[in-house]
């Protein structure tokens, strides 16, 4: 897999704390990740293209059409197939050890995954699920609960047979809440789980604290059930939340659908024009197509890099500013130069390289690009590039009107949970960045064998520090080094997220 050098959630308590106490301390530094503050810093000389040569290459590229029809054409069948073991074991335990809350950590597709391993060491235990409990980020503020994001009662059905879960705790053990925990020490939170703490770990610690006291309460939780040496059923059991019992509310699915519309049928001339279309049933779906590009370029990560893009000595001081304050030093990064960084594959794409490396894997000018995106740090100074080689990009805010944006304003896990729907339907999916949303799609996407397509970061590291490449030579090199980069099976190995790599465990040969 590619490595991951951007984990936001190591360390995440401290850092997390960090960020809170950042607008005590530095009030002027603290604006929303991404957006300037002109009181500080004035950090964009507008970044210019870093490879004008290829850029001009790529502006001028032709495109054979069997070259087209490969890249755009689903992937054959590979021999495998959804399937998921836990029938077998459903056997509901006549008597519920206690209940079991979860409060958990992160963005969107983190918490995704501590909700699967929630249900997961319910079952374990055989507990009864309190319906987890989100975080409010400290980067994006997203207050939103797990109803207002996922659709409880079809979760709920989907897992009757597996485990119970209540929406809430009954009224005796009301008092056991978050900030309950957040203001001492108490005996009913499990503080201590190891990450990857095996389905042991949880007996030997939580089923005491279970018979004593009725319900317990695991805070932190991301990655703390171990992936490997985890019974058969209780993998497959991780599968089915994932795969089948995480639907989103029907409002994000409906505005996601919408989009996937649009994105197919480009046809528009204003958004009323879109919505008289969604309503008429008689449109039928076209054929057009469309590739997801997830580009996560945002201050935060920029910084936490190290690496440079571009932007001057007044880009170049700002992110070191940025690192000190948010990390004080500890960037491992930024031991290296740039160059060394770069010929690692530890540097972020910039808009501009993914650009390149789209062009060069042979999606001409023509190509619908559904940009999911936060936001940009340099803004569209930064996308210009991109936007001259794919000019038909579009995102949340260009393909739906403002009423269906008002819903979502300021709701970065509901804006987050467009991107998954819209990515998971398209026809091609790219990532720039290989985080947690990345590993939620390649896992997500091999599951229903999905064309997704993994850079080399290390290769294009390789290549763009080779200023005498012309675009040819450019253009052969990515396409040999991403042949089997495109969503080929690979079968999870040791130590390995189940989510990333569904297969074995949530899929079989045939
Ligand atoms: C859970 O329930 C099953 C089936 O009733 C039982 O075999 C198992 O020992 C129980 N485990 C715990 C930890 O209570
Ligand atoms: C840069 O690319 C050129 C053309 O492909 C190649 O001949 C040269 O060896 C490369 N240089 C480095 C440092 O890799």
């Amino acid at each position: 897999m590619l490595k991951s050098w951007y984990q936001p959630q190591r360390g995440g308590v401290f850092a997390a704390l960090l960020v809170l106490l950042l607008p005590v301390f530095f009030p002027d530094l603290f604006t929303p990740l991404g957006q300037a503050s002109p009181s500080i810093f004035s950090e964009w000389n507008a970044p210019k293209p870093r490879h004008l040569s290829l850029l001009k290459g790529a502006l001028q590229r032709k495109i054979s059409e069997k070259q087209k029809s490969e890249l755009w054409s689903p992937l054959e069948p590979q021999g495998w197939k959804p399937c998921i073991r836990s029938a077998s074991n459903a056997i509901l335990p006549t008597k519920s050890s206690g209940y079991i809350q979860v409060f958990l950590d992160g963005g969107l597709n983190q918490q995704r995954m501590g909700i699967c391993d929630a249900v997961a060491v319910a079952k374990i235990l055989n507990a009864t699920l309190v319906i987890p409990h989100l975080e409010v980020n400290p980067v994006w503020q997203d207050r939103s609960s797990f109803d207002e994001i996922f659709d409880v009662d079809h979760f709920i059905r989907v897992l009757k047979d597996d485990i119970s879960i209540v929406r809430d705790l009954p009224n005796e053990y009301s008092w056991s809440t978050r900030e309950y925990y957040a203001t001492a020490i108490r005996a009913t939170r499990i503080k201590t789980a190891p990450v990857h703490a095996s389905a042991n770990w949880y007996l030997e610690n939580v089923i005491p604290v279970l018979r004593s006291y009725g319900v317990a309460a695991i805070a932190p939780f991301s990655h703390r059930l171990a992936f490997d040496n985890t019974a058969e059923d209780i993998q497959g059991l991780r599968c089915k939340v994932n795969f089948q019992a995480l639907k989103f509310v029907p409002h994000i699915t409906a505005l996601g659908e919408a989009l996937v519309k649009r994105l197919r049928n480009p046809v528009h001339a204003n958004a009323e024009e879109y919505l008289r279309e969604v309503v008429d049933e008689h449109v039928k779906e076209g054929s057009g197509k469309y590739v997801t590009l997830h580009l996560r370029f945002d201050k935060d990560m920029a910084a936490h890099s190290a690496c440079d893009f571009g932007g001057g000595k007044a880009e170049r001081l700002a992110l070191a500013k940025y690192r000190q304050v948010l990390w004080q030093g500890r960037v491992l990064n930024s031991q290296f130069t740039d160059e060394e960084l770069r010929s690692q594959g530890r540097c972020p794409l910039t808009p501009e390289e993914i650009g390149l490396l789209l062009a060069a894997l042979g999606f001409d000018s023509n190509t619908r690009l559904y940009l999911a995106s936060h936001k940009v740090y340099g803004g569209e100074a930064r996308i210009s590039s991109l936007r001259k080689l794919f000019p038909f990009m579009e995102d949340k805010k260009s393909l739906a009107s403002e009423d269906e944006l008002a819903k979502l304003e300021g709701k970065a896990s509901l804006l987050a949970a467009v991107d998954y729907y819209v990515s998971m339907r398209s026809d091609v999916f790219i990532s720039a960045s290989p985080g947690n949303m990345h590993n939620a799609m390649v896992g997500h996407r091999t599951y229903e064998n999905l064309k997704t397509i993994r850079p080399s970061m290390g290769l294009l590291g390789q290549l763009f520090l080779n200023k005498s490449m012309d675009w040819f030579e450019f253009d052969q090199a990515v396409q040999a080094g991403h042949k089997n980069r495109q969503g080929h099976i690979r079968l999870r190995k040791p130590k390995q997220s189940i989510y990333t790599y569904p297969a074995p465990d949530c899929m079989c040969q045939g």
